[in-house]
């Protein structure tokens, strides 16, 4: 064998093997969306339409035409019994100044609570899709899912944007700086 090869092959063993949710300064600083859905849902024994948000920082562009957006939610959000009832959710782009909602919308499940009510989170209706979305965002996307693909503990919902709109411009978004569960953000001006 020869001396580059060689020494190919003992750099390739020197590589650290990591596990997805250590690499932090791999896969984030990533920016962090609000996903609001509503639904019929059951919930001890009791039916009843529910809206819910929670926060997001897996979420991607896919097609510009027809303009698709997809969204990765873990099998045991209450989001993801809405979505899959409904095939509809809105993606909310949200200022950096809506830490602490991204943070109590990230850490609560609205399966047993209000997280509008008792996160003072102000919702106005969607205009094409049964949803809601939230009144102080920067910019929205209603979506209807078109496809939905199991991906290990989460599930990939992608959606075709029926509508769209900047409420306001701004570069101040929230950024999640470490891994899911981690509670460190920024953002870029
Ligand atoms: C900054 C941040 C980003 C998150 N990103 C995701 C995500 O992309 N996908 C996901 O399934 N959960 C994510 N979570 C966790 C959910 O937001 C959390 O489990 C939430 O409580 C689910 O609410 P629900 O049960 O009302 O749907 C994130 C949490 C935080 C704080």
């Amino acid at each position: 064998m020869e001396d580059t090869q060689v020494q190919k092959q003992i750099s390739l063993r020197n590589i650290k093997k990591m596990a997805l949710g250590d690499l932090r300064g791999i896969v984030y600083p990533r920016q962090v969306v609000l996903i609001t859905s509503k639904a019929e849902a059951e919930v001890m024994g009791k039916r009843s339409i529910r809206d819910d948000v929670m926060a997001a920082s897996w979420h991607t562009p896919l097609s510009f035409s027809p303009q698709m957006y997809a969204v990765v939610v873990g099998k045991e959000r209450f989001t993801y019994k809405l979505i899959k009832k409904s095939r509809v959710f809105c993606v909310n782009f949200i200022p950096y100044s809506m830490e602490k909602t991204a943070v109590f919308a990230g850490s609560n499940s609205g399966e047993h609570m209000d997280k509008f009510k008792e996160g003072g989170i102000i919702f106005e209706e969607c205009e094409k899709i049964e949803c809601i979305r939230l009144k102080d965002c920067l910019a929205f996307l209603e979506c209807e899912v078109e496809n939905e693909v199991e991906a290990g503990d989460h599930v990939i919902f992608i959606g075709r944007v029926v509508n769209s709109g900047v409420k306001k411009k701004s570069n101040e978004r929230l950024f999640q700086l470490l891994q899911p569960g981690g509670r460190k953000f920024g953002t870029v001006k």
